[in-house]
């Protein structure tokens, strides 16, 4: 393997600019995601987190900006082209067909697909029902059987089975946004443990929350947002209370580590 390749960012996000009608909800963003990292992304509501990675993933294409992925720049027309380079996001709202079963949800959309087993088709529900144990199993969740209908799971399992079907084609970066923002404390704890579980596992991972002890206790990275700027991205180091304080700062406009940037921009 190039020994380059390990120090290259597996995502880097250049100038991203996204407007919807009068709302600049991207204004020049940009965001770098290191091989075997979690970034935690965080900011107040309407900040742009969900815009941006809806940009990553390839379901809003920005009116500016570069994306490279492993260094190689990207075009991506769709969340489709995205997901062929590796690039996956479990929705805010999750995207689960509850009245299917868990295998289904994990296939939900590709006709085909292929895995280090092989290519095999969807229609091939044994063997799909076996893949879908099998990444359940490889990522340590725990639901009674793949059969179930996703109506009858609990939030935290749902979540879990979602993040499986992010999860189940070795996804090089999958990007989470809110996935604890519904749950017990319990699920919480279990999705953190999910997130972990893939960073061992090699993959790279963007997670939104408001849940500030969450993003401090899986994230290697912060970056926090504000009105579609960058504000704030630094390591996560130092205690909960002042890392807390710092990000609430930042959030509310009080900091801003690009404000120069920002100025000379403008003038
Ligand atoms: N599809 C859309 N059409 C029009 N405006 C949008 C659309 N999506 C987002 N916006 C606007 O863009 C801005 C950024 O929204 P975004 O959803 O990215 O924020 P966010 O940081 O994810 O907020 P939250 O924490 O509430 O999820 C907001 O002003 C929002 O109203
Ligand atoms: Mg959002």
């Amino acid at each position: 393997m190039d020994p380059m390749s390990e120090t290259t960012p597996v995502v880097e996000m250049r100038n991203i600019r996204k407007n919807f009608a009068a709302v600049q909800a991207l204004r020049g963003i940009d965001l770098v995601l290191n091989h075997g990292e979690v970034l935690g992304l965080v900011g107040d509501n309407a900040a742009g987190k969900s815009t941006l990675m809806k940009v990553l993933s390839g379901a809003y294409i920005p009116e500016e900006g570069e994306i490279f992925i492993e260094g190689k720049k990207a075009h991506f027309t769709d969340p489709m082209h995205a997901r062929r380079l590796g690039i996956e996001m479990v929705y805010q709202d999750l995207a689960l067909a509850n009245n299917l079963d868990v295998t289904s949800n994990v296939f939900l959309g590709r006709e085909a697909v292929s895995t280090h087993l092989g290519s095999f088709s969807v229609m091939d529900s044994r063997r799909m029902e076996q893949e879908a144990q099998r990444l359940l199993d490889r990522l340590k969740i725990d639901i009674p059987s793949v059969r179930l209908l996703v109506e009858r799971l609990s939030g935290g399992q749902r979540q879990a089975v979602a993040i499986t079907r992010a999860m189940a084609f070795n996804s090089k970066v999958i990007i989470m946004d809110e996935p604890t923002a519904a749950l017990s404390v319990a699920a919480i704890s279990k999705v953190l443990e999910l997130v972990r579980e893939l960073k061992a596992q090699g993959a790279s991972v963007i997670i939104i929350s408001h849940r500030l002890e969450d993003i401090y206790s899986v994230s290697d990275r912060l970056m926090v947002m504000r009105n579609g700027r960058k504000v704030r991205d630094c390591p996560i180091e130092g205690d909960i209370d002042n890392f807390r304080e710092g990000v609430v700062a930042y959030m509310i406009g009080a900091r801003d580590d690009f404000a120069q940037e920002a100025k000379a921009e403008v003038g």
